[in-house]
């Protein structure tokens, strides 16, 4: 039987990125499809079904001797962030593929049909809208909306799930994916030091951190960078750094908020050039839905006085957002039992990541597992899993699908 470890040695070199090291695997890229293939040959050849639903998810079905109604689902994304690690979202997927491997072992006969679903663009890197796949399927957005997204060279959703084989026709709401999920369980890496400070190598999650995403367009005057006197520009460059400086202190003084900007676009971009426009993305985090809301507001206000200052106008516009997500109760209380076997006394513990579990938590009960990264590292090529942990990981795993099948 394969090891977590040994199953995603196989995918090692898929996506790396020599620029900005560890791997870029954006939705629909060839690096992202080729992990999509990847999958569908791993799940074949341990007998399963593979489907793709009218919104890009992929659905590996064990059994469905039982029906596809209510089923119990597992499973990940297979998109990084830009320069990303190898755990965040694969972790999930070749662990529930090992649990499958495990239950089989184990000679389960399911008692309801076991799926292991890959949710396209849960970062949201290409296209900016997080958990893109698990929000199309849940309906929480305007399908017209997303086809019109673009990625950062002007493609749009529905050209590049197009060209990626789906018909951009039938993306939204899915009533017949939602039937199918009776409980949902992710297994991810966890993105920070709380398993590290617990000294366990899995978790059971209990709560995820409500976030959002904005881009704040500041346009200026763009001009040249030697005629230009320094008393008569409108540089829309000099605002957003007094932007980023804003949101950080905002964010500081706010007990328990995260705000980041990650990503900041001049254009045109010249190194002689004072840029016409500046794109920069804001993600804003608390666990109380109005305090990100008053977060957010404080931060709109003081860059609408930085730009205006620097004789610039900024518009904001929201890109996504997603409350404060309790995980389902019993299901925790299901998956403390079941690891009663294997990890007496696991610990639970919040994440401040997002993930397609808080998404689909609308239409199911849904439960997560978090498996230890030494480094408390992610969203970096840092992120790591030692290899004992990770098939600690998946063991936890298969005892919570055994219990739930
Ligand atoms: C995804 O990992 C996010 O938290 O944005
Ligand atoms: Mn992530
Ligand atoms: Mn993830």
């Amino acid at each position: 039987m394969q090891t977590v470890s040994s199953v995603l040695d196989a995918i090692s070199d898929v996506g790396r990125d020599a620029t900005r090291g560890g791997y870029s695997r954006g939705v629909f890229t060839p690096a992202e499809s080729s992990l999509r293939e990847w999958f569908t040959a791993e799940a074949e050849t341990r007998g399963l079904a593979v489907e793709t639903d009218r919104n890009g998810i992929l659905w590996a079905w064990w059994d469905v001797t039982a029906g596809r109604d209510g089923a119990l689902v597992t499973g990940s994304h297979l998109d990084s962030v830009p320069g990303g690690g190898a755990f965040d979202g694969p972790l999930g997927v070749a662990s529930a593929l090992v649990a499958v491997d495990l239950l089989r072992e184990r000679g389960v006969r399911p008692q309801r049909s076991l799926a292991v679903a890959v949710f396209p663009e849960e970062e949201g890197s290409r296209f900016g809208v997080s958990c893109l796949g698990s929000r199309l399927l849940t309906g929480t957005l305007d399908p017209d909306h997303v086809r019109s997204l673009t990625d950062p060279d002007g493609i749009t959703f529905a050209d590049a799930s197009r060209a990626a084989g789906l018909d951009p026709a039938h993306l939204g709401r899915d009533e017949e994916a939602i039937a199918r999920i009776g409980d949902f369980v992710e297994l991810h890496v966890e993105q920070g030091r709380g398993l590290i400070d617990l000294d366990s190598a899995v978790a059971i999650g209990s709560t995820m951190l409500g976030h959002g995403r904005w881009r704040l367009s500041i346009t200026g005057q763009g001009n040249h960078a030697g005629t230009t006197l320094m008393a008569d520009r409108a540089d829309p460059l000099v605002a957003a750094a007094q932007v980023v400086l804003a949101v950080r202190k905002a964010a500081a003084e706010q007990d328990g908020a995260r705000a980041t900007v990650g990503r900041l676009q001049p254009v045109p971009g010249g190194t002689n050039v004072i840029a016409s426009r500046v794109e920069l993305w804001l993600d804003v985090r608390h666990e109380d839905d109005a305090v990100t809301a008053a977060l957010l507001e404080r931060i709109h206000g003081q860059a609408q006085k930085i730009c205006a200052f620097e004789g610039c106008r900024a518009t904001l516009t929201e890109e996504s957002r997603s409350g404060t997500v309790h995980f389902d109760g019993a299901l925790q209380r299901t998956l403390g039992n079941a690891l009663g076997r294997s990890f007496p006394g696991a610990p639970t513990l919040p994440t401040g990541a997002g993930h397609d579990a808080g998404i689909l938590g609308a239409v199911a009960p849904t439960a997560m597992l978090f498996v230890r990264n030494p480094t408390g590292v992610s969203h970096s090529p840092e992120e790591f899993v030692e290899r004992d942990d990770a098939d600690a990981g998946a063991t936890a795993l298969a005892d919570v699908l055994d219990d739930l099948l």
